[in-house]
Order: structure tokens, then sequence, then C-alpha cells
């Protein structure tokens, strides 16, 4: 046994790591699946692979282990009320709600920083989440939204002209 963690400091210490907010989304037959996650991150350039994680409790799970595609739209920072409702279980995620559905690509929510169209590659133990790595198919940016933050626990704007250019080298280091 590894050493007692007491889960709410463990959760105050991950929120000091601020990340972006996707809703990463699928479509099984004629139902459209939607799940806000914090998880996504780059995994590999070449091949170009990205990866996020689902809760194990999460209702729609079971669903996401079959999906033949993901698209991972990455909110700006006016979407967070789309945050919201696509963490919302058990409610109708896509009433009122415009959007394209491609087949093969997921559904596409407008107004995004960015969308990334994956295939499934893997799907690994992750303790109380699976792991879904995705490998890259297409993707979109939209350099001139800015995208949502989330940080310890609140949603927040990255502030404009506060970016200092980062002068280190690693190709997948941007
Ligand atoms: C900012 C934010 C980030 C989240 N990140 C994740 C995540 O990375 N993985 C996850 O499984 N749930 C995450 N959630 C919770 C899910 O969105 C929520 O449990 C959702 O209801 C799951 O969808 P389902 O009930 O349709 O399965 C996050 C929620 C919020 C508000």
């Amino acid at each position: 046994m590894g050493p007692v963690i007491d889960v709410r400091s463990f959760r105050q210490a991950l929120g000091q790591f601020p990340t972006g907010v996707c809703v990463v989304t699928s479509v099984i037959g004629t139902e459209k699946l939607g799940v806000t996650i914090s998880s996504f991150n780059s995994l590999s350039l070449d091949p170009p692979l990205i990866l996020f994680s689902i809760d194990r409790r999460a209702a729609s799970l079971s669903l996401w282990m079959q999906a033949e595609c993901y698209a991972i739209n990455v909110l700006s920072e006016n979407q967070a009320d789309l945050s919201s409702r696509f963490s919302r279980p058990l409610t109708n995620k896509w009433e009122g709600i415009a959007c394209e559905t491609k087949v093969g690509h997921g559904v596409i929510l407008p107004g995004t920083a960015a969308v990334f169209h994956c295939a499934p590659w893997a799907a690994h133990d992750g303790g109380d989440h699976l792991l879904f790595i995705g490998r890259v198919t297409s993707f979109q940016s939209f350099r001139d939204r800015r995208p949502l933050v989330f940080s310890q626990g609140r949603y927040a704007a990255l502030e404009s002209g506060s970016h200092n250019e980062v002068s280190w080298p690693l190709a997948m280091h941007y």
C-alpha cells in the first residue's frame, strides 16, 4: 500500500495546474455524445496523438469505449456556459445547440478556439479513469479566439498583453 493521500488537498494541489476546457464529442448510431473535459493534452507529434481521460463512473463511459471517432472542441473564453452544460449528467445536453455532425468526425461546436478530429488509437487503465489516446486526422485552429482557462476550480481568461515569448527550442514544448 502507498502513502495515504488526503483527496481534498490532492485535488486542491492539482488545481494549481491551469488547463484549458474542452467538450469531447462523438456519434454512435444516431446518439450524440458530449462530455466536458480538462484532461485533454498533447502526447505525440509523430504520429500526431492526443489524450484525455473519462471517469469510470461517467454515465457515458461504455459508449466512449465503443466510439469510432472523437472531436475535441477546445472552448473559447466566452463558452463557460457550454462547459457547464456538458458537465451535467443525465440531461439533454444537446437541446437548442447549433452544431454540425460529420460522419466519422464527431460533433463540431461553433465558436470554439480549436477542434481536433481523432480516430481511437489506444485505451489504458488510469485508476478511477480510463485513458483514451486518439490519433489526430485533421484539426482547425482559430487564432483570433482566446481559450477558456480552468484553474483552482474556477474558469478564467488569459490576460491580454501579458504573454512572454518562450525560447525553449524543443519541438513539442511550444
Ligand atoms: C471544467 C471541468 C472539467 C472536467 N474534466 C473532466 C475530465 O477530464 N474527465 C471526466 O471524466 N470528467 C470531467 N468532468 C466532469 C464531466 O464533464 C461530467 O462528469 C459529465 O457529466 C460526464 O458526462 P456523462 O454524465 O454524460 O457521462 C469535468 C467537468 C468540468 C466542469
